[in-house]
């Protein structure tokens, strides 16, 4: 029995720190990408192309990184339980904040070229908008519900599982949002001949792809799930099964 439950101790811990490996190295290849093979950064200059190159790095900081941390907070950080709210509900906050400048510079490189090109055409944009959407209404709702003011104890345990599970399916839909962006830009570069199929950069931009669902898999597995319980406020519903 002992044994059991130390298997289970370590099989966790190997989780947490390849949620910490996995989210690190979806940073580095993304800024390697955008910054060695696409140019670099800018925020105003002629070349609307390394405005653009913001996109995909504050995309994967927000909508990757961060916002694995603020699903896998209760779990990932010590304190109290509301400190544990706190630190969930900050992470989200500042990954809504990162994504309004990351999708601000798709848009300005949209907008700004020469000619211009068109907006919300893709697939992918579309997602965008969506997964944008839907974070930030699950923020609010999260917020108002179990922080300020703060509903009645009855309604915050009818609304906890759902807010854990559109929390999950956002989640979800960031990382499906993410790949398909990696997938467009790939596809532009290759088809305008700018690289190779088998360039080096198409093998990058690949595993990036591979490491955000690798990610996503590994954070699934630890995420919380919310315990029907009583009423009490105070209580620490929203946890892991240990
Ligand atoms: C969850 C993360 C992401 C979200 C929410 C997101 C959202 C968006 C949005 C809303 C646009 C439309 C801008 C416009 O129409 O002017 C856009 C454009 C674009 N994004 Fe992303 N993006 C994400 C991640 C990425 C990543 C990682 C890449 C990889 C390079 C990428 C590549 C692109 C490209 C190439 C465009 C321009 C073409 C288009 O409009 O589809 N995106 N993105």
């Amino acid at each position: 029995m002992a044994q059991a439950g130390q298997e289970k101790d370590l099989l966790t811990k190997i989780g947490e720190v390849s949620v910490q490996v996995l989210g690190i190295l979806s940073l580095l290849l993304v800024i390697v990408w955008s910054v060695h093979f696409r140019g670099g950064l800018a925020w105003s200059i002629e070349n609307k192309g390394l405005i653009f190159n913001w996109h995909p790095i504050l995309m994967v900081t927000a909508f990757v990184f961060l916002a694995s941390e603020g699903v896998l907070a209760y779990r990932l950080f010590p304190g109290t339980h509301q400190l544990k709210k706190a630190i969930h509900l900050t992470v989200q906050l500042v990954a809504l904040i990162i994504a309004a400048v990351g999708i601000t510079a798709a848009f300005r490189f949209h907008n700004e070229s020469k000619p211009p090109i068109d907006n919300l055409y893709s697939l992918h944009s579309w997602f965008g908008v969506t997964t944008y959407s839907l974070f930030a209404l699950q923020w609010l709702g999260g917020c108002y519900t179990f922080w300020y003011p703060g509903a009645a104890p009855p309604t915050r345990s009818w609304f906890l599982p759902y807010h854990a599970s559109l929390g999950i399916f956002i989640y979800i839909l960031a990382l499906t949002t993410a790949s398909q962006g990696i997938l467009e830009k790939l596809t532009f570069l290759q088809s305008g001949g700018a690289i190779g199929r088998r360039s080096t950069e198409t093998i990058l931009a690949n595993c990036l792809g591979l490491v955000i669902f690798a990610l996503g898999g590994v954070v699934l597995a630890l995420a919380p799930r919310p315990k029907p319980r009583g009423p009490d406020p105070d209580l620490p519903e929203y946890r892991p099964l240990e």
